[in-house]
């Protein structure tokens, strides 16, 4: 059942988001008149175009963003639960990383060279997560990118393998779908001349068959996967799955690299340490140096000796792996501050208890609104789906997609000062998250659920 059955009024949502767009409007004046100004020398008015698909007539511009506290060039505060779509998932200028961009700013910010840091950072990533070799890049889409090409080189073949709704940044060999069944390049890419079902195969998520299908020729590389399906709404890998997954690439000589750029919401080591995964390939991104770009990558001793009799034979010249910027002094400091004092045990386990208390607070209200939704949480991370039914795969997360409802709810709460991604309406909690916090989130939601639903908010029935 999708959103758009009886218990949604199309009609409601629709008028919801025009008078909440004219709510904004009437709020952000002065944002306003920053975008009149922006709009003549940037693409779409912004300096990188996503940022306009939020849902709003024009981009809020923030002034200021600290902890979880937002404050937009009108004055307003918000609550922050969006956090830069994980790029500050702990939080915005975390006191560590501050001082660790403070210290280093004396000191050099790049170099082209190593500094001390990274014996610290080396032994910390090995520590986390598991794996003993370790590599920066800028960001999680040029991780991935590097990942793809040293399996390619250490298993001499030339496929990879992703899942039908996935998103692993800017990544050309990635961008493949499945419609009507059928691989296709994505729709919407701009300027790609190749047809990527060349040498990317999609398969559907939690589809075993395919998947031992797939990999049957032996000619695959690579599976790129999140652990959880996170970019097409939330999908969550069925009882086994990742079992059959790991088992079935090893069975025929496919790497396996877990992208944890989003899952790392689940706990200190990831997804992968939460839930004892093995993967050959590791990637992070996004909140690794606490919102400075960078990510990291890591490969098992098993990838390293490979890696290392493919460099032995490799002709010289340029690897077409790194970029200048990747693994500076700057980026390793603030890796260092965000590794040995936020991404602990310790933290996640203060921060989980409020996770579990926003997503038991959703289905409460979902369940009195009497909508056909449901909540769906990785540790940090939680999204509400516009269905009853959990997505099996990208397909279905697709077709249960209801961009006007979650604009409309995105917008409810924006304008009663808290933040969440309008993509599919994801919600963080970080380690600055408070209880009035997250209260103060359940109250929007339950105003805008209620317009929804045409009952009363479930705080004004609620008997005390
Ligand atoms: C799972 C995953 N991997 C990689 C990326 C790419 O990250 P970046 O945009 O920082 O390159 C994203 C971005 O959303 C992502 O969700």
């Amino acid at each position: 059942m999708s959103a758009n059955s009886p218990a949604v009024d199309p009609q409601r949502v629709t008028a919801l988001l025009a008078r909440e767009r004219s709510r904004f409007a009437e709020r952000t004046p002065k944002s306003h008149a920053l975008a009149e100004r922006t709009a003549k020398h940037w693409l779409n008015g912004v300096p990188m175009h996503w940022m306009v698909d939020w849902g709003t007539p024009y981009p809020l511009f923030v002034t200021e963003a600290r902890g979880v506290a937002l404050t937009d060039a009108d004055g307003h505060s918000y609550v922050d639960f969006c956090l830069g779509d994980t790029g500050a998932m702990f939080g915005h200028s975390p006191p560590a990383v501050a001082d660790a961009i403070r210290r280093q700013a004396d000191r050099g910010l790049t170099t082209m060279l190593p500094s001390p840091d990274a014996a610290i950072v080396g032994e910390l990533l090995a520590q986390r997560f598991k794996l003993p070799y370790w590599q920066v890049t800028a960001t999680a889409s040029d991780a991935n990118r590097s990942v793809i090409r040293w399996a390619r080189a250490a298993t001499g073949r030339r496929k990879l393998l992703v899942f039908n709704g996935c998103y692993h940044g800017a990544v050309d060999d990635t961008f493949v779908a499945l419609e009507n069944g059928k691989p296709r390049n994505r729709p919407g890419l701009v300027g790609e001349v190749r047809d990527v079902t060349v040498d990317t195969v999609v398969i559907e998520f939690n589809d075993l068959t395919a998947l031992e299908a797939a990999l049957a020729n032996n000619d695959i590389a690579l599976v790129l996967a999140e652990p959880v399906m996170t970019n097409c709404g939330m999908v969550l890998p069925e009882d086994g799955y990742h079992d059959a997954l790991r088992s079935l690439t090893r069975k025929h000589g496919t790497l396996l690299c877990i992208d944890e750029t989003h899952t790392i919401s689940s706990g200190a080591g990831g997804y992968t340490a939460t839930h004892g995964l093995e993967p050959d390939f590791f990637v992070m991104g996004k909140p690794i140096s606490g919102g400075v770009p960078a990510a990291i990558y890591g490969w098992s001793d098993a990838v390293d000796a490979r890696i290392k009799m493919y460099m032995a034979d490799r002709e010289g010249g340029y690897s077409g792996i790194g970029t200048t910027l990747s693994g500076s002094a700057l980026q390793l400091a603030c890796m260092r501050a965000v590794l040995e004092t936020i991404i602990t045990d310790e933290v996640y386990g203060r921060a989980l208890p409020l996770a579990e208390f926003l997503e038991r607070g959703i289905e409460t209200i979902i369940r009195h609104h009497d909508l056909p939704w449901h909540v769906v949480r990785v540790g940090l991370r939680a999204e509400i789906v516009s269905a009853a039914e959990h997505p099996r795969n990208g397909t279905q997360a697709l077709l249960f997609a209801h961009s006007e409802a979650e604009h409309a709810l995105h917008l409810y709460c924006l304008n009663r000062g808290v933040v969440i991604t309008p993509f599919h309406n994801m919600m963080l909690v970080c380690p600055e998250t408070t209880e009035p916090d997250v209260a103060r989130l359940l109250n929007a939601l339950d105003g805008a659920m209620s317009e929804l639903s045409g009952k009363l908010p479930l705080r004004a029935t609620a008997t005390h």
